[in-house]
């Protein structure tokens, strides 16, 4: 069974979990950003994460998700700078999971990622991101090592479902 791991990452830290993911899968396994993908026939499971931009999948990363073969194992992760369990945490995931479409989804995964002071910075001075803004701060120290160490464990368990 061949694996790969792609992500889109703008500052690092959906980076760090695909990273994470990767470490713990069985060869043969490639990691790759989202540029550097340009056929997936070799794969018989294919893990795809993204951060979560404006309440949604970020633009870069849709025609890659609506072009998946049907049938094609995956699994999907995400990191967002908001509380888990909020509408704006769960809307992209809802997101991804109809553009997908027909593939088989082995899996999803989760977590905070930090957000960098730039967005804070931009996102600050609309009155309509307050909000978000100030749930954006607590996930200043994420992706943290329980965050990497769950996304390995989640791994294992993809493969293992992959492999029934
Ligand atoms: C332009 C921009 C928009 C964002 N919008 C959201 C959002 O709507 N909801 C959210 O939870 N996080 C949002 N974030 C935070 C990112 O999802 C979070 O920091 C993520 O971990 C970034 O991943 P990356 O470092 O792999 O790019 C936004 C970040 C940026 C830069």
């Amino acid at each position: 069974m061949r694996i790969l791991v792609v992500y889109h990452s703008l500052t690092g830290n959906t980076r760090l979990v695909a990273e994470a993911i990767f470490e713990a899968l069985p060869e043969p396994k490639d990691l790759k950003p989202l540029a550097q993908v340009t056929d997936l026939s070799e794969y018989d499971l294919v893990f795809i994460g993204f951060p979560v931009h404006s309440h949604s999948v970020p633009a870069r990363m849709e025609p890659f998700l609506k072009s998946l073969p049907a049938g094609l194992r995956i699994a999907l992760f995400m990191t967002h700078g908001s509380i888990p369990g909020t509408r704006l945490a769960r809307e992209a995931l809802e997101q991804a999971l109809i553009l997908v479409g027909q593939t088989r989804v082995l899996g999803t995964f989760t977590c905070r990622g930090k957000v960098s002071e730039q967005a804070m910075e931009i996102l600050s001075r609309s009155p309509e991101h307050k909000l978000w803004t100030e749930m954006a701060v607590t996930a200043r120290n994420h992706p943290d090592r329980h965050d990497l160490e769950d996304a390995r464990i989640f791994a294992l368990w993809v493969a293992d479902l992959a492999r029934q």
